[in-house]
């Protein structure tokens, strides 16, 4: 397996691999890595001759105040992970490397699908993930980029950036890792102290209610959204970001549901922030 830490390097090998005629498949990662983002490895090999996986915590698309400085790492572990799932290439950039002193270009998707949920909650975090993976986009040139379903509305403004800028790619969407006891995967669960870990199951108890509940007929969006935030809320520790539905393609307001829906939780166990989601089908 490959490492590499300069952009040149890499972006001249990725070159000479496509010139070879190889496909490449990017799977972008902040590292401390998880069955989560190895799935997304597995997807990424299932298609491509070469897998490419770039780690990199990426400063501009976290908030002041949030957890950049603390966000775990360990990339030993993360190549020894890669190096079994034989991947060909690692890019781990510097943040020197990423962006010069007075970088100052970034790629914004506006609109609804980029300022609710968390465009709302992290202002300017997806203008800081649609510029880096703009940037991992030029630097590994992949045919196909995946990511998965956990960061949902991450993907959705993903894919209309890649349409609307004509990025010569495909984007994959892996669905949701959980735990064995339903929590999805995140390099942030090790924040949970033990109690706080327990009562996270809430989210995705939360989230299979809700499908049930329109699976069954229910169609009203207020009274689902009323009845899902009490099944939050009966966690004493949880605290809830945000608790909605909306229209699973563009994140337009629903009153009814009458189409593929998404139910989409962001919820704080003290300074810890977990997301979760769920598509729901009529
Ligand atoms: P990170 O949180 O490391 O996630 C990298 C990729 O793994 C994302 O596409 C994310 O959706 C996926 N992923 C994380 N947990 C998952 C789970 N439980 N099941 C399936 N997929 C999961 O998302 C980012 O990094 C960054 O924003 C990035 C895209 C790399 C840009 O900096």
């Amino acid at each position: 397996m490959r490492i590499f830490e300069e952009i040149k390097k890499i972006q001249d090998w990725c070159k000479e691999q496509k010139m070879l005629g190889k496909k490449i498949g990017l799977v972008p990662t902040m590292g401390y890595l998880h069955e989560g983002h190895l799935a997304l490895v597995r997807e990424a090999r299932k298609h491509c001759d070469i897998v490419v996986v770039s780690i990199f915590v990426n400063p501009i698309q976290f908030g002041v105040g949030e957890d950049f400085e603390v966000y775990p790492r360990d990339f030993a572990r993360d190549t020894e992970l890669l190096e079994q799932e034989k991947v060909d290439a690692v890019f781990a950039p510097s943040n020197e490397e990423m962006y010069c002193r007075d970088s100052s270009t970034r790629v914004e998707v506006t609109g609804e699908i980029a300022e609710k949920l968390c465009g709302a909650s992290r202002p300017g975090h997806f203008r800081g993930v649609t510029t880096v993976c703009s940037k991992l986009f030029n630097i590994c040139l992949p045919d196909l980029a995946v990511f998965g379903q956990k960061d949902a509305q991450q993907v959705m403004v993903l894919e209309k950036m890649v349409r609307e800028l004509n990025f010569p790619l495909e984007i994959i969407r892996v669905p949701i890792v959980r735990e064995a006891d339903g929590l999805a995967m995140s390099s942030r669960n090790v924040y949970l102290d033990p109690e706080a870990r327990k009562q996270a199951i809430v989210l995705n108890k939360a989230l299979g209610e809700t499908a049930e509940a329109i699976q069954s007929g229910e169609r009203d969006t207020a009274r689902l959204k009323s009845r899902l935030r009490e099944i939050i809320e009966s966690s004493p520790r949880a605290e809830i970001d945000y608790a909605e539905i909306y229209d699973a393609y563009d994140l337009a307001d629903v009153s009814e549901v009458d189409k593929q829906v998404i139910v989409a939780l962001a919820v704080k166990f003290g300074r810890t922030r977990l997301i979760d989601n769920r598509l729901v089908e009529v």
